[in-house]
């Protein structure tokens, strides 16, 4: 190995190792965001909220046996990143009657390493095997 490409590895690495440290910090970080959430919410059974496994992709108020109020019925919204973005920073807001009575996450971080953190687990296929997917 050359000295210049040993330079070039030695600038490299360090830039390659925190990158994915910053994607497993998020992924830790929504972890800890989605504790709230578990007061309310489980993955695969209704509680007071609906269940969560499919729910990146999902529209909305389709989660089997739960009773939604009629403006999360009426939404017409589907959940991807944009649309739990705009719920998640102030659901009372967001959707005026609804009954998730969380306040939102205000930080725009916050809700970023919420919804990675989601985008993974509520498509688990282990974690959410035999849960229908609509
Ligand atoms: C105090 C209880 C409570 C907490 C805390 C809570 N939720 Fe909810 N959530 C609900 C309820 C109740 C509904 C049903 C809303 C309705 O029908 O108006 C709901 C609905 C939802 C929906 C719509 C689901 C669908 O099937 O359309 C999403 C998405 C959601 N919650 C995500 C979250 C996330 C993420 C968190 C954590 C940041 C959270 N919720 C915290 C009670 C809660």
């Amino acid at each position: 190995m050359t000295r210049s490409s040993i330079l070039a590895l030695a600038l490299v690495l360090p830039i390659l190792s925190a990158c994915g440290e910053s994607a497993e910090n998020q992924l830790a970080r929504g972890e800890q965001l989605y504790q709230i959430c578990k007061g309310c919410h489980d993955m695969r059974e209704n509680k007071s909220g609906p269940y969560h496994c499919w729910l990146v992709g999902r529209p909305a108020a389709t989660a089997v046996g739960y009773s939604y109020s009629q403006v999360v019925k009426d939404s017409g919204l589907t959940w991807d990143e944009k649309t739990l973005d705009a719920f998640l920073k102030a659901p009372l807001s967001f959707l005026p009657g609804t009954k998730m009575g969380f306040a939102g996450y205000h930080l725009e971080g916050e809700r970023t390493a919420l919804i990675a953190y989601l985008k993974k687990t509520t498509s688990d296929p282990q974690s959410c095997e035999g849960i229908p997917r609509p």
